[in-house]
Order: C-alpha cells, then sequence, then structure tokens
C-alpha cells in the first residue's frame, strides 16, 4: 500500500513501453473507399472531411497509396449508375463494386486484401437494404437472401478476398456460405457486421454512399442500441452460420460490446469506427477543441483494448502515417 507502493513508477521513461498492455500496428487497419461510377473526379464527402467518392479511374492509386503506407485491406463501397426497386445493379458482372475489385486485383494482387460490403441500400431506389413490401413497408427477410448470396458470389468471382454482409438479414450468413460453397469458393472467408446496431452514428456514411432510406429506417433490422445479451445471441447464430470474422458496429459507443463479444466466442473480431465517430473527431479538430492526431490514436486503440483484432475506419491512412 501507499507510500511503499506508488503506481508511477513505471511511468516514465523506457518501462512506459516496456510495460505497455496493448499496441496499434498498420496490421491492425482496414481502409474503406467508395467507389461512384456517376463521376469522373474525385467528390469530397461534405459531412467527413478527408474522405471522397473516387471514380473508377482513381481507385487504384487510393488502393495503392493505402498498400505503399503498409495498410493491408481495404472495403468497397459502390454507387451506381442505375438504382431500382431490387437494386439488380449489384450483382452484375460489369456492375460498379465487380470492376472495382477487378482494377485493384489486377493491379495490386496479394498487396492489397479486397473486403467487399456486400448489402443492397446504395443500389435500391427507396435506400432499404432488402426487398420492400410497399403496402406493408416490410424488408422482406426470406426475398432478399438468395439476392445477398448472388451479389456476394459476383464480388468473389470478379476478385475479392473476402465478402462483408453488412444488411443484418436473418440467414444471411447461411445464404451466402451455401452460395460461396456451391461454386467452389469455399476458402473465401465471411466477416460478418454480426452485432450491427441500429445507430445515428451512420448518418454522415449515407451521405456518401447515397443510401438513405426514401421512407421508414432501418431500426426493423438492425439492433436496439439498448441491448447487449441480444448481441450475443445475433454473434452465436452468425459464428453457427459459418462466419469468420465478427464485427460489431459501431465501434465507439459500443466497446462493451466487442468486449464481451472477444470474452466469449474468442474468435476473431472487428471493429466498425463509423462514419459519425469520424465526423465527430474531425469537426472538433477543425474548430481547434482538441487535437485530431491524439484523438484519433487514443480512440482507435480503445477499441483495441476492448479486444478489436482489427479495426475499418476512415482514419486508417492518417494513422498509418503515424505509425509509419
Ligand atoms: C450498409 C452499411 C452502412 C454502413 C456500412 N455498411 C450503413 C447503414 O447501415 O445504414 C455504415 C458505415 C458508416 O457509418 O461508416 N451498406
Amino acid at each position: 500500500m501507499f507510500p511503499e507502493l506508488r503506481m508511477r513508477r513505471l511511468r516514465s521513461g523506457k518501462i512506459k513501453d516496456m510495460i505497455r498492455e496493448t499496441s496499434l500496428t498498420v496490421d491492425d487497419l482496414i481502409h474503406p473507399m467508395f467507389v461512384d461510377e456517376t463521376i469522373d473526379s474525385p467528390q469530397q464527402i461534405q459531412s467527413m472531411p478527408g474522405v471522397n467518392r473516387l471514380p473508377m479511374d482513381k481507385i487504384v492509386d487510393d488502393a495503392k497509396e493505402a498498400a505503399d503506407l503498409g495498410i493491408p485491406a481495404l472495403i468497397l463501397f459502390g454507387i451506381p449508375e442505375h438504382k431500382n426497386e431490387t437494386g439488380s445493379c449489384a450483382w452484375g458482372e460489369h456492375d460498379v463494386v465487380q470492376r472495382a475489385v477487378k482494377e485493384i486485383k489486377n493491379e495490386l494482387g496479394k498487396d492489397m486484401y479486397v473486403i467487399t460490403d456486400v448489402c443492397l441500400c446504395e443500389y435500391t431506389d427507396h435506400g432499404h437494404c432488402g426487398v420492400v413490401d410497399f403496402e406493408t413497408e416490410e424488408i422482406l427477410n426470406d426475398q432478399t437472401l438468395p439476392l445477398l448470396g448472388k451479389t456476394a458470389l459476383s464480388h468473389v468471382k470478379a476478385g475479392a478476398d473476402m465478402v462483408a454482409p453488412s444488411g443484418m438479414m436473418d440467414g444471411m450468413i447461411t445464404a451466402i456460405r451455401s452460395e460461396l460453397d456451391r461454386n467452389n469458393f469455399n476458402n473465401i472467408p465471411i466477416m460478418s457486421y454480426a452485432a450491427k446496431y441500429s445507430s445515428e452514428f451512420y448518418g454522415p456514411f449515407r451521405d456518401a454512399a447515397d443510401s438513405g432510406c426514401t421512407f421508414g429506417d432501418r431500426s426493423t433490422h438492425q439492433m436496439d442500441p439498448a441491448n447487449s445479451d441480444e448481441a450475443l445471441r445475433e454473434v452465436e447464430l452468425d459464428v453457427f452460420e459459418g462466419a469468420d470474422i465478427l464485427m460489431v458496429k459501431p465501434a465507439l459507443s459500443y466497446l462493451d460490446i466487442i468486449y464481451r463479444i472477444k470474452t466469449e466466442f474468442k474468435m476473431p473480431t472487428a471493429a466498425y469506427n463509423v462514419s459519425g465517430e469520424y465526423a465527430m473527431i474531425k469537426a472538433a479538430a477543425q474548430n481547434g477543441w482538441m487535437d485530431e492526431k491524439k484523438v484519433m490514436y487514443e480512440s482507435l486503440l480503445s477499441m483495441k483494448r476492448a479486444g478489436a483484432d482489427m479495426i475499418l475506419t476512415y482514419f486508417a491512412k492518417d494513422m498509418a502515417r503515424i505509425l509509419k
């Protein structure tokens, strides 16, 4: 006890580095990219300073820049030229994500691990993550599943290394796993957005991906922020369905969920540091209220400390530059 014991003895000098429990490395980072079929030059996303939507002919440069910084993986989101009721531009061989995957893999091969987000909300004209019954405004779970299977398969055929279904449909991992396996892609892993909350922190992303809903919201299939045991059930189902990596989203307000999932399942766990979390730090920094780099580092480190093995973050390149 004090005064013999003094915690500050190990808080300065080299020993401080030696006893550090958590580390953040460039291998922890996944760089999100928005590829937009409707533009010719990069377009700033207003609510996400420093993040652009990219035209097809700029994505290889961006992926290369990430690779040069040592970032091992990226995740692709597509903004299609045409949207319709079923989101059918999500699964065509020559659609936006499929083309982008091909370009990146052709150029970078094994130097960049390419993950694709699998959801329909960027492709449907109503902005929902699946097929909708307009009478009842219900998002039809079971009718959506084969479309997710088709979409995932088309990404993998284009060369994606891993698919990441984000639509929170029940049974989506089974639907995708079986479609991939039927086509002999049994070595392609699935990163499930397993515990994805119905969160206001996605606001800026919906600008970025032009995926806002024209009516209703996502609260009938995404999780209630009040629940934590339910997240374990969601994850358990995905584990049984064959998910290889479990994701928690958002991250900062859900560190307890990351911790519980890592502790309970001991599986590879990802945290999605979402658009709103990024925007808050950017806005505060622009006002001179916080030091952007320090807050970025501290918040990413907190996700690692909670148990995340990897982090999807719009800060990936900035963080990688500092780590370098
Ligand atoms: C759905 C998807 C969303 C995000 C990633 N995938 C949006 C949503 O559920 O509305 C959000 C990412 C972020 O906010 O950074 N395709």
